[in-house]
């Protein structure tokens, strides 16, 4: 594929160079109808029993998205307070919120208590505080399934080596302290990593819990967690994650489980990035070009604290350069590496990649940055966080973040 975001019409009519030019680079630009497609997929995982794919909204908490998300029919999950702040703000109702924190003060707990929102506890000891704090309340627990997956070892969320997670020969332990403090265990729920573009993992780890889930009585739910993964490589034509053949392997198992259980409980899901990556880019400028012990780099305003996931996990993400606002044709290719303008050396956005030329001025468009992009960035080298954008479905283009100023920098500071 020469470009993603011609193929798709990314900026709807408008020129990226004019949006670059009005809100500054760098800057995040949102596509709501590739957000909303993505959002409404995910609600349809399951439709033979009762089902609901709760949105992890740790892969982006702009309160527009999350807005599309209710619209689009999906609950949450939340990983702290702040999150459960955000989704209330948003408009969720409580039991539209599933909160999935790990290693949380008792205030914490008691928020989402008072609150009367649904938690899962990840260590037996959270569980102890949670029965302390709330006996005779219900919760349910989070299993880690022994086997995991993901994209690198800092994502596998489940396995010996994570600290996610009650481990399934310290079950015993979980109906104990429900006993102690009279606790209704109303569900179970696992993540077991994130990326996966076979679905066959995942499947396996679905068919592991419900074996697990046989060991729980009346379980209201049963939740397996996200991961599901998009093709950061799609300019050389990577295939999309087979969400239909999925959808159809999946069934059969939970007819199983249905048939053995005697009933079906509510299934979740927590997909974060399948739902927000592909519905975002950055647009950044080339500011220098230079060559050094024989590699070329292109020096942009896309640091590392625009972006971390490149320099964190050696995440690969395709970049289109622009020049006057079209797409520069991807032949005559030579190797360039992309960086920012942060002071480390691995603040590398795409190393070695075959590019068109790079020139001074030209803006360099990275894609598939919905996902844990603008939710990990950071004010390092004391450059304020960018604007995001969106591109209505009808082409309009508005703030859905403003830019940080210079002056938010000095805000705390007593
Ligand atoms: N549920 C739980 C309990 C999780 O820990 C996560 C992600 C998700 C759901 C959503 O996973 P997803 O569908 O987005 O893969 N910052 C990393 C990803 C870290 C994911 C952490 N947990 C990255 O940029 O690749």
């Amino acid at each position: 594929m020469n470009s993603f975001i011609e193929k798709v019409d990314f900026f709807k009519g408008n020129n990226p160079e004019d949006i670059a030019v009005r809100y500054g680079t760098p800057v995040y630009v949102y596509n709501e109808e590739i957000l909303r497609e993505r959002m409404h997929t995910v609600a349809q995982v399951v439709t033979k029993y009762p089902y609901t794919a709760n949105y992890s909204i740790k892969a982006n908490t702009n309160i527009h998205l999350l807005r599309m998300a209710l619209e689009e029919g999906d609950n949450c999950d939340a990983m702290s307070v702040g999150e459960l702040m955000m989704l209330e703000k948003a408009g969720f109702p409580v039991e539209r919120i599933f909160f999935v924190p790990n290693n949380v003060s008792a205030d914490e707990l008691q928020y989402a208590i008072d609150k009367g929102i649904m938690t899962s506890l990840d260590s037996l000891s959270q569980l102890e505080l949670f029965g302390q704090l709330n006996p005779g309340g219900k919760c349910a627990v989070r299993i880690n399934p022994g086997v995991g997956a993901g994209h690198h070892e800092k994502v596998v969320t489940a396995g010996k080596k994570t600290k996610f997670g009650v481990a399934e020969e310290d079950i015993d332990q979980i109906f104990e302290i429900s006993k102690k403090y009279h606790l209704t265990i109303a569900g179970i729920n696992q993540h077991i990593g994130s990326l996966f573009m076979d679905p066959e993992p995942y499947l396996k780890a679905v068919e592991n819990l419900l074996r697990i889930a046989m060991r729980f009585e009346n379980l209201e739910f049963i939740d397996f967690g996200g991961g599901y993964g998009i093709p950061y490589h799609k300019l050389d034509d990577e295939a999309e994650f087979p969400m239909e053949d999925f959808k159809k392997r999946l069934e059969p198992i939970l007819d199983a489980f249905v048939e053995k259980y005697g009933k079906a409980p509510l299934f979740k899901s927590e997909p974060g990035r399948y739902c927000v990556a592909e519905g975002s880019v950055i647009l950044g400028r080339v500011h220098a070009v230079k060559q050094n012990a024989g590699v070329k780099y292109a020096g942009t305003d896309i640091g590392m604290n625009v972006l971390v996931r490149p320099s964190m996990y050696d995440s690969w993400h395709d970049v289109e350069i622009l020049r006057n606002g079209k797409v520069v044709e991807r032949k005559e290719l030579q190797e360039i590496t992309v960086v920012g303008n942060i002071c480390e050396s691995g603040d590398i956005i795409a190393k070695n990649r075959q590019l068109p030329e790079m020139k001074v001025g030209d803006l360099a468009c990275v894609l598939d940055t919905g996902a844990y992009g603008y939710s990990m960035c950071s004010t390092y080298n004391s450059r304020p966080r960018p604007a995001e954008v969106l591109i209505g479905k009808d082409g309009s283009v508005k703030v859905i973040r403003r830019k940080e100023t210079l002056e938010d920098l000095f805000r705390y500071f007593e």
